[in-house]
This record gives structure tokens, C-alpha cells and sequence, in this order.
């Protein structure tokens, strides 16, 4: 095997986090930020970690990692990870750097058949940091564009206009197995007022899928607002990722909303025509953000 580069992206929901966990529909795109996986010929399966990543987080990597090894009968190979993504914010960085990692391992699979191939290798990476994922994450960083999730099967869904979403970082975050954990104690707590949210959320994102397919960006925004309330109803949000949820929105976004597992910090997001003049204002606030470009596949 001669050294090769494999790149995995992120990923923004556009709507229907924590439905997803349970069976409802969800709605995600992946961004142009991600994860390279690079693999040199070697003796044996080495795992050289990044410098940067020490303690819980790097330890959880390396588990991840081994048990890609052990599932591909540990291939004599290096693998070094670099990653433009930033971590636990919500951006789909563990189903990203599974999907890197899966990709360069099955680089010799049959193109017919690696899509399922990285798919099954990469959950059971995610398994190994999340427990019991949903599986959004690593299939749309497989799969790439915006992915609609309908009984946990991808769609790829094409937008009839264009648009820009800001993401907005506004720090750190509880992990998603907690969040996700710390929801489902409320859910088997108080299930059917619990459930009834999460039904309402599977709504708002097959009203979602529909607003996207007919280039309604104005209902689109407004279904991510109502989306954000009921996240935030069930206490997913906090002071500082509701604060960008309203600067998103006095910056003129159609809609905005906590994205990932929330929690109070990590990413939020913004739909817009034109994303530009928002994201040099959140800059002027030394707001960490970014804008990805979505529109029609050709
Ligand atoms: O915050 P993230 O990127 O880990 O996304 C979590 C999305 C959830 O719906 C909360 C969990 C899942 O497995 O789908």
C-alpha cells in the first residue's frame, strides 16, 4: 500500500436531533470541515495519535482506532489522523474521523460495495464513543450532501434554492452520551410528555424535508425556530447557545437553532440567503464561526 489520503466530512442537523435517537426522522448536511485519515505501508497496524489530543478524549480515539484494527485483521499499516474539525461541538467529529479511519482501512474493497462497507466498520467505531448512536453522523459523512433520514435509512434530499448556514461555536459543551443519557432519564421519567415532544420534532422535519424540496426557505427557518423552542423545552439548551440563537437571528437569519446534542455550548446554526455579512459581524465579536454552501446537486 503506497501513503494515501482519505477525507471525511463533518456534519450540521438541520433538524431533528435527539428524535433521531428515537426513531424519529432527522435532517443533516455535511460541511466542508472534516477529517483526513493517511495510511503508509509498515510492519505492523501503528496508530500514531494526534499531539494535541491527550487525556479521556485521546484515550476514547485510541479505542475507536483499535477497534477498527481488530475488525480489518489489523492491516500493516500507519495511520495518522489531521482534523480541521473542531471536537464535541456538535459537528459530527467522532462519526467523521470513524468514517476517515474505516475509508483508509477498506481502501482495497470493491467500490461497489465499500459505501456499506465503511457504513458498518464506522458504527462500530461511533459504538465504541457514543454507545448507542443514531448513526446521522457517519452516514452522512459517508455519503456526503444533505441526507434525510426516514427509519434510519439516508436519502439524499436536494435543495430547489440555495443557501448559506453560519455556524456559530459558542464553547464547550457536556458530551452527547451524557446529554443523550440525562434526556432519556426524563423521558422514561415523564414518557408521555416527553414523547410527545419527540413526535412533534419528527413532524417539524418531515415539514422540513418538504420546505427544502420546494425551495421554501422562509417556512424552512421558521420550522428551525419552533425546532429550537421544543429543544430548549426539553432543557437540551442554555443561556449562552439561546443568546446566539437570537444574535443569529437579529443578523437576519431565516431561522437558527442549537445543532448536535446541545447543552449549552457548542455549535449553533443560522439559515440565510446570503451568509456573508452575518458572519463578518459575529467575527467583529470574535464569535468563532464558518459558512457552508449548500444547493441543488447537479
Ligand atoms: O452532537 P452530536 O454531533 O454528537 O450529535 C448528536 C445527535 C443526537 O441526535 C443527539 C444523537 C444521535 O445519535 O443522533
Amino acid at each position: 500500500m503506497t501513503a494515501d489520503a482519505h477525507f471525511a466530512p463533518g456534519k450540521v442537523i438541520l433538524l431533528g436531533e435527539h428524535g433521531a435517537v428515537y426513531g424519529e426522522p432527522a435532517i443533516a448536511a455535511a460541511i466542508s470541515l472534516g477529517v483526513t485519515a493517511r495510511t503508509s505501508p509498515a510492519t505492523r497496524a501503528t496508530f500514531v495519535p494526534p499531539a494535541t489530543l491527550k487525556g479521556a478524549q485521546g484515550q476514547a480515539l485510541k479505542t475507536a482506532v483499535n477497534r477498527a484494527f481488530e475488525l480489518t485483521g489489523r492491516p500493516a499499516v500507519r495511520l495518522e489522523l489531521e482534523s480541521t474539525l473542531p471536537l464535541s461541538m456538535g459537528l459530527g467529529s467522532s462519526g467523521a474521523l470513524s468514517v476517515a479511519v474505516s475509508r483508509a482501512l477498506l481502501a482495497s474493497t470493491p467500490s461497489r460495495s465499500r459505501l456499506a462497507k465503511v457504513d458498518a466498520l464506522a458504527l462500530e467505531m461511533e459504538r465504541t464513543f457514543h454507545g448507542t448512536p443514531s448513526g446521522l453522523d457517519h452516514m452522512t459523512s459517508n455519503r456526503g450532501g444533505i441526507q434525510y433520514f426516514v427509519n434510519r435509512r439516508p436519502r439524499a434530499l436536494s435543495p430547489r434554492r440555495p443557501f448559506d448556514i453560519v455556524v456559530a461555536l459558542v464553547g464547550e459543551r457536556p458530551s452527547t452520551k451524557l446529554t443523550v443519557q440525562q434526556l432519556r432519564a426524563r423521558v422514561q421519567r415523564w414518557p408521555t410528555r416527553y414523547r410527545r415532544q419527540l413526535k412533534e420534532i419528527g413532524l417539524l422535519v418531515k415539514e422540513g424535508a418538504q420546505a427544502l424540496s420546494h425551495g421554501d426557505l422562509e417556512a424552512l427557518g421558521d420550522i428551525m425556530n419552533v425546532d429550537h423552542g421544543i429543544l430548549a423545552g426539553m432543557g437540551l439548551s442554555g443561556s449562552k447557545t439561546d443568546d446566539m440563537v437570537h444574535q443569529l437571528r437579529a443578523l437576519g437569519a431565516l431561522g437558527a437553532k442549537l445543532t448536535g446534542a446541545g447543552g449549552n455550548g457548542g455549535a449553533v446554526i443560522g439559515l440565510f440567503t446570503d451568509a456573508s455579512r452575518a458572519a463578518k459581524a459575529l467575527t467583529a465579536r470574535h464569535v468563532h464561526n464558518f459558512v457552508s454552501h449548500f444547493e441543488r446537486e447537479p
